[in-house]
């Protein structure tokens, strides 16, 4: 079984992602006690994210952990590790690929994610990519999952700054944002073209397991609240019926 972990619907997108792609038994740890992580200090998120392996691997059998969020694996994963024997996957960026997306990019992550990692806060100095973190937005989309336009209004507000104006691609650093790629393109009149690093995960997950013939999801969440689990559930047959 693979386990993933995000403080919320971010971690979903890449488990769905997983899912409709292999023949594995997947669950996902929705850390909501802890949300947001985006500008929450390492030694937090370190804490946090210890229990939630533990928690994981004392209640699944697991095999392989997700770490299914940019702000854990450009903050803490290095630590987190060296303290387990189990396979531990962080998120990544394909260099490649964002070198190839049309100019000008915009980097749109947590704040966590922009200053803890070296590669975009070098493309930023030196190459000019723009940036956006908007404090504690990840939280806001968990909140407004079925709403998603109360989201538009506030991406609208930071986004029409003229330093975005002639944005043509948006690098999606934080999982959660996959969900309002919509409400980005909104924002702009030209058309975006986007990159999120959820592919990237999936190749390797994929490369390192031996498929079964039957494939399951499970949910769980740090602070259980069933009209939470209900929402998160809806977002998975919705996106999956979509596909
Ligand atoms: N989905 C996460 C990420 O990729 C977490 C965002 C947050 O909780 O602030 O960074």
């Amino acid at each position: 079984m693979i386990g993933f972990i995000d403080s919320g619907v971010g971690g979903l997108n890449v488990m769905l992602s997983c899912y409709k792609s292999l023949n594995e038994n997947f669950v996902f740890l929705c850390d909501n006690k802890n949300s947001p992580y985006g500008n929450k200090t390492k030694k937090k998120l370190l804490i946090a994210t210890k229990n939630n392996i533990d928690y994981l691997i004392k209640h699944y059998n697991i095999d392989m952990i997700v770490l299914a969020c940019n702000t854990l694996s450009f903050t803490i994963f290095e630590e987190i590790k060296k303290l387990y024997n189990i396979k531990i996957i962080p998120m990544q960026f394909d260099k490649n690929k964002i070198n190839k997306l049309n100019k000008d990019i915009l980097f749109f992550a947590t704040k966590n994610t922009i200053k803890n990692n070296n590669y975009i806060k070098n493309k930023i100095n030196k190459n000019g990519y723009k940036y956006l973190y908007i404090k504690g937005l990840a939280k806001k989309i968990d909140n407004n999952l079925f709403y998603l336009e109360n989201i538009e209004k506030i991406l609208k507000k930071h986004l029409k700054n003229k330093k975005y104006n002639n944005i043509k691609s948006v690098v999606l650093g934080c999982t959660h944002f996959v969900t309002i790629k919509k409400q980005i393109q909104n924002c702009f009149k030209n058309n975006i073209e986007f990159y999120d690093n959820i592919s990237e995960v999936v190749d390797i997950v994929k490369n390192n397991i031996t498929e079964k013939n039957t494939k399951s999801f499970h949910i769980a969440l740090t602070d259980y609240n069933y009209a939470k689990y209900v929402e998160l559930k809806a977002y998975v047959y919705k996106n999956l019926r979509n596909n």
